[in-house]
């Protein structure tokens, strides 16, 4: 395993995402909430771009105690990143889709050390 410097610490800006290459991988390091995420910029589906995908929350339901639906609203504790091809939806946090837990993304670990980010491959 190596570690890849993906940038100096604070460039990525909040909601931002930079795309690095590391041998044959391309890998898309997000930044939400002041933490890094990486994830292999491969969707599961058919291969799209997936990091480069819109992020957004999860849409929640609102349900009233006699099971009666009320709205909907957003969760922003789930965000979700969206696939730019055909909307395949992978929680930010752990990169499992949406609808499938059998389908998720590859993760890599990042590593935040002296003013800078790292991922390990
Ligand atoms: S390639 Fe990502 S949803 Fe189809």
């Amino acid at each position: 395993m190596s570690e890849v410097l993906v940038c100096k610490d604070g460039e990525i800006v909040e909601g931002g995402v930079r795309v690095i290459t590391a041998g044959e991988v391309e890998i898309g390091v997000i930044r939400h909430g002041g933490k890094y995420y990486a994830y292999r910029n491969h969707c599961p589906h058919q291969g799209g771009p997936v990091c480069e995908g819109v992020r957004m929350p999860a849409v929640l339901d609102i349900i009233a105690p006699d099971r009666t639906f009320l709205q909907q609203d957003y969760d922003k504790n789930d965000m979700h990143i969206v696939c730019p091809w055909h909307a395949y939806e992978f929680h930010l946090e752990d990169g499992v889709n949406v609808c499938d837990k059998r389908i998720r993304l590859q993760k890599f670990n990042v590593v935040e050390k002296n003013g800078a980010v790292y991922v390990n491959v």
